[in-house]
């Protein structure tokens, strides 16, 4: 496992786009699993810039998306099937038809429909992950299984509250999810785990210093081969 603490968004971001262009210089049809939320931000805003200085042709890359909210209408501005197309598809460069996002619906069927499409597409070269307070990737919140799959999931207290800052309200927030599981994120070739600031510290360090238990569903990460969490000062402030 590789550490890499920054001073500032902007060489964050650059580092971890920098892991996902190289895997597309390597792969032009390179298979991106992509994250929603703020701390990606940076790697999506350098990804477009590094992609255009050194002219890297987008045009075969696919994306798929962690997760989506059950039940919401995709058409929503806080769906992720939103939030995907304004902070990925468009800055980056990409077309809607190159990026896939889970269905809301929801369905074991969606589920199952959305595990054999990243198996089609030959599976993930580089997942883009962000940390949970609670140490979550993707919507698997403590407790679940370190081996599960693309699934429902209901979101805790937790996540309802830290999300709510995107909704008018906390009661506007879905309470239930669609999302990759810890084992399909754990197929990935490698994962660039993202955190940003003092409030990811304790997840931080517990996913990386901390047993690998269900409780912290990111330490499962210590048992991948190729993983590289980049952070800035204040999220690696408890590391030891
Ligand atoms: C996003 C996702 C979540 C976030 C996590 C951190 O698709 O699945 O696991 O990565 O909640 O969110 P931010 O980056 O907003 O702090």
């Amino acid at each position: 496992m590789e550490v890499r603490v920054f001073d500032d968004a902007v060489s964050l971001g650059r580092f971890a786009a920098e892991q996902v262009l190289d895997a597309i210089a390597a792969k032009p049809d390179a298979v991106i699993g992509l994250a929603t939320g703020s701390s990606p931000l940076s790697l999506y805003a350098a990804w477009a810039e590094l992609a255009r200085e050194r002219g890297t042709d987008l045009s075969a890359v696919r994306g798929f998306a962690l997760d989506e909210y059950a039940g919401i209408d995709p058409a929503h501005p806080e769906s992720y099937h939103s939030v995907i197309a304004h902070e990925v598809v468009t800055p980056v460069g990409l077309t809607p038809e190159q990026v896939f996002v889970p269905s809301a619906e929801a369905t074991e069927e969606a589920a199952e429909a959305y595990e054999q499409a990243i198996a089609a597409a030959g599976g993930v070269d580089v997942q883009i992950l962000g940390i949970g307070r609670n140490g979550h990737l993707g919507f698997n919140e403590p407790g679940s299984a370190l081996d599960s799959r693309t699934r429902r999931v209901a979101l805790t207290a937790e996540t309802i509250e830290d999300n709510a800052r995107f909704f008018d309200s906390a009661a506007d927030v879905p309470t239930e999810a669609i999302t990759q599981g810890l084992g399909t994120i754990m197929d990935a070739r490698k994962l660039v785990i993202l955190a940003v600031g003092e409030a990811k510290a304790a997840a931080v360090a517990a996913a990386i210093e901390g047993p690998v238990t269900e409780a912290m569903p990111a330490s499962i990460a210590q048992r991948h081969p190729n993983v590289v969490y980049v952070l800035d000062r204040a999220a690696a402030s408890l590391l030891s």
